[in-house]
């Protein structure tokens, strides 16, 4: 620390003199000095003393930020008929940086007073907000330096340097690049700003709720993702005040339910996470702002398990053409998992409000959306050896119409007769309907057939996800799903 402190008072910093100083109090194990929570407060964020924003405030960001920020559009989801909802899908992710974050950025810097916009503002973030503040600082002209946890996904990291700002990418997750980012900006004299606490960024994450009700007429309820509590804080107060009866949901992953532990507590509270398809969402510990803002204010709250998220990532490719990160899709995936039957025949409205997925997750969950609705299945069948017998099986699924991804077969390990092979196939159906005619079909052709199993084929899902399985019955009543 004591390097850290020399160096902060007198120099011009680069990104890389902040790394190397890092490195350097790490190399000399001294830990303390970045994780001593000593004198590291945010004055914007106390926990004696929340601060409550006003629906003044969000007026006051849509005024301000209106020239800087996308009218993103509102269109009804062609899930509406399948899923009985009246769904409207509030299109955020098409903002510049992929992200809502942009509006709370954009206000809070164009709210700085000219000293501060001169010297420059700091934040950690696990990415969509660092994104929108690196872009606006880029655009107004205000230097920004943002600290991003190791697990925050590549593709975020690589487009902050774009923008020109110092990025950090260092700390386990969002407490400890936090606790870093306060050092530096006591070191350096440089603003903090919350990512979702900080009121003026809650503010501005208002303003896409006055655009929802602006957009749609007459709205039953709005579902919120929590990561920090800053959207919801914002969304519930501009639509709360402007139409009181609309019930206000709001939904986290399983793996990071902050939000819920705050509500048990009644005060944030730190909450182990693990990591998650939401990853925008993963916050150990919810605002103290937001909770006060946003915790009288919301009707409902649930808890998704990561499978749905997939799902719901899955069917926003299919049937919206949209590429929405986890964060932006536990709203439809919470709809997807039966969580919020009650919602049948109402218009509801969904912000989908992040777009930043790196490319091979998404092909991941695309591939595990595809497997959790029964659609990509793994087999191991027993065939001939005999010239012909893997070809028969191939013609056989061909007649079928199931398309063949993968296939492979094994002579050496296998236990039957010698003149035996085992071929292993994943394949892709239609529909669990063609599923279940692929497997009666290997069933009545061959005498060993083993399906494989992964977590995600577990989950039982409905034909039609109109449909009550089992799993969304016991969904419902999970205990994590919190009615005001
Ligand atoms: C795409 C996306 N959705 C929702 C959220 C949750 O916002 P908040 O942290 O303000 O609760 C985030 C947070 O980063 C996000 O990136």
């Amino acid at each position: 620390m004591r390097d850290l402190n020399r160096k902060a008072n007198g120099q011009d910093y680069g990104n890389r003199d902040i790394i190397d100083l890092i490195a350097e109090n790490r190399n000399n194990n001294d830990h303390s000095s970045i994780h001593n929570d000593d004198g590291l407060i945010d004055p914007f964020c106390v926990e004696e003393n929340p601060h409550k924003i006003t629906f003044e405030d969000i007026s006051s960001a849509a005024f301000k930020i209106k020239g800087g920020i996308i009218n993103t559009p509102c269109v009804k989801s062609r899930l509406s008929d399948i899923i009985g909802i009246d769904l409207y899908l509030k299109k955020d992710f098409l903002q510049i940086t992929g992200s809502f974050k942009e509006r709370g950025a954009r206000y809070a810097l164009v709210m700085l007073s000219e000293e501060q916009k001169s010297i420059g503002v700091i934040s950690a973030s696990l990415g969509n907000h660092a994104l929108a503040l690196c872009y606006h600082g880029q655009k107004l002209g205000i230097s920004v330096t943002v600290v991003m946890p190791v697990l925050a996904p590549i593709m975020k990291i690589a487009a902050c340097r774009q923008y020109g700002a110092n990025v950090i990418v260092e700390g386990s997750d969002m407490g400890e690049a936090k606790r870093i980012a306060l050092r530096y900006a006591k070191d350096k004299g440089l603003m903090y700003i919350n990512g979702y606490d900080h009121p003026d960024i809650m503010a501005g994450q208002g303003t896409l709720g006055l655009e929802m009700v602006q957009d749609v007429p007459n709205i039953d309820a709005v579902i919120v993702p929590i990561g920090g509590g800053g959207l919801i804080a914002g969304v519930a107060l501009a639509v709360k005040t402007l139409y009181p009866n609309v019930t206000i949901i709001g939904v986290e992953s399983e793996r990071c339910p902050s939000f819920y532990a705050a509500r048990k507590a009644a005060r944030p509270t730190y909450t182990p996470i693990d990591s998650t398809l939401a990853d925008g969402l993963a916050v150990p510990m919810v605002g103290y702002n937001a909770f006060a803002t946003a915790n009288p204010l919301i009707d409902k709250l649930v808890v998704v398990k990561e499978e749905w998220i997939a799902i719901a990532i899955l069917k926003l490719v299919e049937n919206e053409k949209c590429i929405v990160e986890g964060a932006g899709a536990t709203g439809l995936a919470a709809i997807l998992a039966g969580q919020l039957d009650e919602l049948k025949g109402k218009r509801v409205v969904l912000p989908l409000c992040g777009g930043n997925i790196d490319t091979t997750i998404l092909g991941r969950c695309l591939e595990r959306g595809l497997a959790a609705e029964g659609r990509l299945l793994k087999f191991t069948v027993t065939v001939s050896d005999r010239p012909g017998g893997i070809a028969e099986l191939c013609r056989m699924l061909a007649s079928i119409g199931v398309s063949i991804k993968d296939i492979m077969h094994e002579r050496a390990w296998i236990m039957s007769d010698i003149f035996s092979v085992d071929v292993k196939v994943v394949c892709e159906t239609r529909d669990r309907d063609h599923s279940e005619q692929l497997k009666n079909m290997l069933h009545q052709n061959y005498q060993r057939v083993v399906f494989g199993t992964s977590d995600m084929s577990t989950l039982n899902l409905p034909l039609n996800i109109n449909t009550s399985s089992n799993e969304q019955k016991r969904n419902s009543k999970d205990p994590l799903s919190v009615q005001n």
